[in-house]
């Protein structure tokens, strides 16, 4: 079967995560958060944990302190524990888990997720305080990981199961504003000694499903706009362009990015500059726009917009905006044409496509060049191609900020 969007997603991000080998790494690959004027940090657990015994001898420790909180009861050995952590997390690519460490590098917890394929969910996993300092803390680690999963998994709903009877786990999920959504019947099955939880009238317990709606919470007024989406991915990225790709390597970071872009817009080619405003000034340059010309802009936009026009020598015309999404007005765009008006460049605001089509049609009627200025709408879209990717007479433009 063809994997879901957001198991690709979840899967590259497991696999990203599970590859740190050194601390240094896995620190930087993971999240951190601030809790009572101290850094906190999840790390990803990887393959470079499965031989560490002091870490197996304290999950094994915690789980079987934990012991009624799981649907099976066993006596946890460290083998069991070094299998499951090698089988059902660092094998599994359907599953992330991160240590929670504080200051010092106290190992205080473990919280995950789960990549749910029947359902295509995301279901939190593994959730436990093994240390009892810091109470508030683990709401706190829980938030963070929340608001990964928005950011990172373009996903608004986590789910998680937890067993009726382990009341301080329920009391924690509601107060963090999960809610039920159902529960099942659950009945005991085997040995005193090897018991284990399964579906059964009796109602010995209860497997409770709750879930999460990240974006519609009574704590979260949200404006709906869009900020520069840096992830512990870049940051990596970064790390590793300064320290390594120099010299013959000067160019990995570069072209696999412009590969990927062109790739992710669905065009043969991307070329990355330093700034929007550069590549604004490069296509207006290279289309021969200069003094004399005009060049129709949006009048709500990035000063960048107008001023890689100035810097050809031709003149940028302001083109009133439509109050519904701010971009141009196509009305007022084709009143402001003139024999002097060589092209347009229509932005697209804050995730908002201008009107492409209509504007195209315009540009052809007219014979005008169409730049593209995406700088703040990357993987907008119009109909099923991508901003940046219409300017077709001469180039899109689509410069990330
Ligand atoms: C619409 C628009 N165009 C161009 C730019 C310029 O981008 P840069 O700062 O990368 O030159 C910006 C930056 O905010 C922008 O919002």
């Amino acid at each position: 079967m063809e994997k879901t969007s957001l198991e690709l997603r979840f899967v590259e991000w497991a696999t990203f995560f599970k590859s740190a080998s050194s601390f240094r790494e896995k620190l930087m690959k993971g999240l951190s958060f601030e809790f009572e004027e101290q850094e906190f940090y999840l790390i990803p657990i990887g393959k470079s944990d499965i031989n560490d015994s002091k870490l197996i001898t304290t999950l094994a420790t915690w789980r079987e302190r934990n012991q009624e909180t799981f649907p099976t009861r066993f006596s946890v050995t460290e083998m069991g524990t070094f299998n499951w952590l090698e089988k059902a997390v660092v094998d599994n690519e359907n599953r992330i888990l991160f240590k929670i460490i504080g200051d010092c590098l106290k190992f205080i917890g473990h919280i995950g997720l789960l990549y749910k394929s029947i359902e295509d969910e995301i279901e939190l996993d593994n959730v436990l305080r093994g240390d009892d300092e810091f109470p508030g803390l683990m709401s706190k680690a829980l938030q963070t990981l929340e608001e990964w999963v928005e950011q990172e998994l373009s996903t608004n709903r986590i789910t998680l199961r937890v067993l009726a009877s382990n009341t301080r786990a329920i009391s924690f999920y509601l107060k963090n504003e999960y809610e039920e959504i159902k529960r099942v019947s659950m009945e005991w099955n085997g040995a005193e000694t090897e018991k284990q939880l399964v579906p059964g009238k009796r109602g010995d317990d209860f497997i409770i499903s709750m879930d999460k709606d990240l974006l519609n919470t009574p704590a979260k007024q949200k404006v709906l706009t869009a900020g520069p989406s840096i992830s512990s991915k870049e940051v990596c990225y970064v790390d590793t362009a300064v320290r390594f790709e120099w010299n013959h390597k000067n160019s990995d970071s570069l072209i696999h990015f412009e590969r990927k872009f062109a790739e992710y817009l669905g065009v043969e080619y991307a070329m990355a500059t330093s700034s929007c405003t550069g590549a604004l000034h490069l296509a207006l340059n290279a289309v021969g726009l200069g003094p004399g010309d005009e060049v129709l802009v949006p009048d709500i936009t990035w000063v960048a917009t107008a001023s890689a026009v100035m810097y050809t020598g031709a003149t940028p015309i302001f083109v009133d905006v439509d109050p519904k999404d701010w971009t141009m007005d196509v009305d007022d765009l084709e009143k402001k044409i003139t024999p002097k008006t060589k092209g347009i460049i229509p932005v697209h605001l804050y995730g908002f496509p201008a009107k492409l089509d209509e504007i195209c049609q315009i540009a052809e009627k007219y014979g005008l060049v169409v730049i593209e200025d995406a700088a703040p709408a990357i993987g907008a879209e119009v109909g099923n191609n991508k901003v940046g990717t219409f300017g077709g007479q001469m180039a899109g433009i689509w410069l990330a900020r």
